[in-house]
């Protein structure tokens, strides 16, 4: 399916979020307020993960797309980023079925030849094993990075058609996009930081550009119903104008 852009035309919108992007940050934090390892923290993050699938999946919400690991996740300590991949590795062994009992199209975005083998074998099996389900789609961003998506989709881009770089003016937003790794799903309507800060880490940088943002404390491993519908309320709310004015979305000419 072609995805509308929101700067080539003005999206369709609701009032519940049709993509809903995260940055599942305070993890650590979570944790050391507990006098626990950080890795404490991950583990039960992945509680978290399993409320925002079905409460999403509840309010109707079509594309969630979480941020579990970023290309500049491998800076953490060796310990860390090792417990990361084993809890990434144990949760796809263990949720395949609930998933798909959910009606969960299961699909990773990131460059995933950094992963050992055995991890890159249980990607491609849970993404094809839940290819079929159409109520939601969960995307997993792992060794993902924004700038990273939009080289690797001009090199593809290029690869395919040599013959742009003697007419770079032929290269336009539509074909960009048609080659970023979450290609098949509409821009996010909806962006949500747990954690407190209130920064972008090089997540959906090109698919952010009209997205509302919202931030809050909560850590990752608080996060849950309760605060989804707060961020939906909050959403509710926005008006997005995508460059209008206020004046003509009241009366559209
Ligand atoms: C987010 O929580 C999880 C990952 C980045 C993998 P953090 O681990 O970043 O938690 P804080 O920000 O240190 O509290
Ligand atoms: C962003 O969180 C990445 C993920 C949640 C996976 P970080 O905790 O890594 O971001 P920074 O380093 O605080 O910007
Ligand atoms: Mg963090």
């Amino acid at each position: 399916m072609v995805q509308t852009s929101s700067t080539l035309s003005i999206p369709q919108t609701g009032q519940v979020p049709c993509h809903v992007a995260i940055i599942m940050d305070g993890n650590g934090r979570w944790a050391t307020k507990r006098h626990l390892p950080r890795t404490a923290g991950h583990v039960r993050g992945v509680q978290a993960v399993r409320r925002a699938v079905e409460a999403c999946g509840h309010r109707g919400v079509r594309y969630l797309t979480l941020f579990a690991f970023s290309s500049e996740n491998w800076r953490r300590p060796a310990h860390e980023v090792s417990v990361l991949m084993r809890l990434f590795i144990r949760t796809l062994e263990k949720e395949v079925d609930k998933l798909i009992a959910q009606g969960v199209c299961l699909r990773i975005v990131g460059d995933l030849s950094a992963f050992d083998a055995k991890l890159q074998d249980l990607i491609r099996e849970a993404e094809r094993k839940t290819a079929g389900q159409t109520t939601l789609t969960l995307t997993i961003a792992a060794n993902y990075g924004g700038r990273w998506d939009i080289l690797q989709a001009a090199q593809a881009l290029l690869r395919d058609h040599p013959e742009l770089s003697a007419h770079p003016e032929h290269l336009d937003e539509a074909a960009l996009t048609s080659r970023l790794a979450m290609a098949y799903a509409p821009e996010p309507d909806l962006f949500i930081r747990t954690g407190g800060e209130q920064r972008i880490s090089n997540f959906l940088i090109w698919q952010l550009a009209y997205a509302e943002l919202y931030f809050t404390d909560c850590f990752w491993p608080d996060f849950g119903a309760v605060e989804i519908d707060q961020a939906f309320a909050w959403y509710r709310d926005r008006e997005r104008r995508f460059g209008r004015t206020s004046e003509q979305l009241r009366s559209p000419a």
